[in-house]
């Protein structure tokens, strides 16, 4: 963001039990930062935020990062880490 100061950055993020608002400290008084709270999980949130903003590019972190979770309760394992990329990219197209 230092870098490219003409650049806004979006991030999308639902804030599950891993997402800590803490580690944006730093950024979220930037002029060119901007928070969405939004779930891959559905298609409307996604897409809200691409109208919203002119998207150019994306790079993709989001995830259900904790393999112990999977074994027991896979659910949000597939429709985030799947699913939700699936709703991601199709957004994009
Ligand atoms: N941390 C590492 O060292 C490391 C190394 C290699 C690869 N990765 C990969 O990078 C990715 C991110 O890892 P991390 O350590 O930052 O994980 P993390 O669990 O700390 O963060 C994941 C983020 O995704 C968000 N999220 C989860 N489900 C969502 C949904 N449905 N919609 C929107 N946001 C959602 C969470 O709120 C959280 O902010 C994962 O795919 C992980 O496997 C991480």
């Amino acid at each position: 963001m230092r870098h490219h100061p003409d650049d806004l950055v979006v991030k999308f993020d639902a804030f599950t039990y891993t997402g800590n608002l803490e580690n944006l400290e730093d950024v979220k008084v930037h002029p060119n930062y901007r928070f969405v709270h939004g779930d891959l999980q559905k298609t409307m949130d996604i897409s809200k935020a691409f109208s919203e903003y002119n998207v150019e590019a994306v790079i993709h972190l989001a995830a259900e990062s904790h393999a112990d979770r999977s074994i027991h309760d896979h659910a949000d394992f597939i429709e985030t880490n799947i699913k939700g990329i699936l709703n991601l990219l199709e957004t994009a197209r």
